[in-house]
């Protein structure tokens, strides 16, 4: 698999890289001070809509006017240089920004036609359903078993302790996780290494049957094997949840996402189908980027 892996990195990057080089023939690309959105926001039937989100921090502004769909069983990745908003994007979608003193979110963010900002939206339900991956896996300081089994708990997802059991083997399951593990349940999740810590965290958002899973940088703390298991991971996990992945490797959005949504000082710049944002940019700085220009 891992080589499998590889070889599709280097099949979508070489040739964009080779296509952008060779001056492949292709529309003009959009002047750099055309700030509007390149390519289709919308998708067809979506998990969740987005329009004309702006977030404020204080006075400073850090997203511009973004609107994006995140559809049913895609994998959409956002992209773009350090501070172009991206965490803050992502955070947007399970209000996650409502932890930080003065930050502010306007427009409109729904999830099966439901605002998530309205006042009568449960935040704690919210953040099960759109669940969240951080770069640094952070698991509860309990047991591998406690940290599965505390969320579907404490939203009554279970109603005996075989049902928890459940949840809990099925969950590590998905994750790739339960076999390592199945024999010291018991023992702290803390003790496990990086990519399995990563992996259990993913089995705790899975565990509250979410519809949509936020990944932050996930693999940025990995190494190259580790990478590769949670990168097939979320491959496997489209099948079941829409998920939005921020990463710093172009490699890995070509791997793994259907969707690329590039982000430049806070704007949507472009966002398209993976392999046209990789090959065939639109956007002269989508093109800058990807070609290593600046970033
Ligand atoms: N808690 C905060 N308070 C004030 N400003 C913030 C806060 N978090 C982010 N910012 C600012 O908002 C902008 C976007 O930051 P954000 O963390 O979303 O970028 P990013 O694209 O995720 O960057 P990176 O790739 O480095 O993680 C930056 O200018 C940043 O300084
Ligand atoms: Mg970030």
């Amino acid at each position: 698999m891992e080589i499998a892996i590889e070889e599709k990195k280097g099949g979508a990057l070489a040739a964009s890289r080779s296509a952008l080089a060779a001056g492949a023939k292709r529309e003009a690309t959009v002047p750099r001070e055309d700030r509007k959105t390149v390519g289709d926001v919308a998708v067809e039937n979506p998990r969740m809509t987005c329009r004309e989100v702006n977030v404020y921090y204080g006075d400073k502004q850090a997203i511009k006017d973004v609107s994006l769909d995140i559809g049913r069983n895609e994998v959409v990745s956002m992209i773009g240089p350090s501070g172009c908003g991206k965490s803050t994007f992502l955070r947007c979608l399970n209000r996650m920004n409502d932890t930080i003193d003065g930050c502010r979110v306007t427009g409109s963010i729904r999830i099966d036609d439901n605002d998530i900002y309205d006042k009568r939206m449960d935040v704690v339900l919210l953040r099960a359903q759109v669940g969240m991956v951080f770069q640094k896996p952070n698991p509860f300081p309990k047991s591998i078993y406690e940290n599965i089994a505390y969320g579907p708990r404490i939203h009554g997802l279970a109603r005996q302790k075989e049902e928890l059991d459940e949840i809990v083997e099925k969950s590590m399951q998905r994750a790739g996780l339960w076999e390592e593990v199945k024999d010291r349940l018991d023992q702290p999740g803390t003790g496990l290494s990086g990519g399995q810590q990563q992996r259990l965290c993913i089995a705790r958002a899975i565990a509250v049957s979410p519809e949509v899973i936020l990944m932050d940088e996930p693999c940025s703390a990995l190494d190259p094997i580790a990478t590769a298991r949670i990168e097939e991971l979320i491959d496997e996990l489209r099948e079941h949840y829409s998920i939005a992945i921020v990463t710093h490797s172009m490699q890995q959005a070509a791997r793994v996402s259907q969707r690329t949504a590039y982000f430049h000082l806070g704007d949507l710049i472009e966002v398209g189908e993976t392999d046209q944002i990789f090959t065939n940019p639109r956007h002269q700085l989508t093109e800058d980027y990807i070609t290593g220009r600046f970033g």
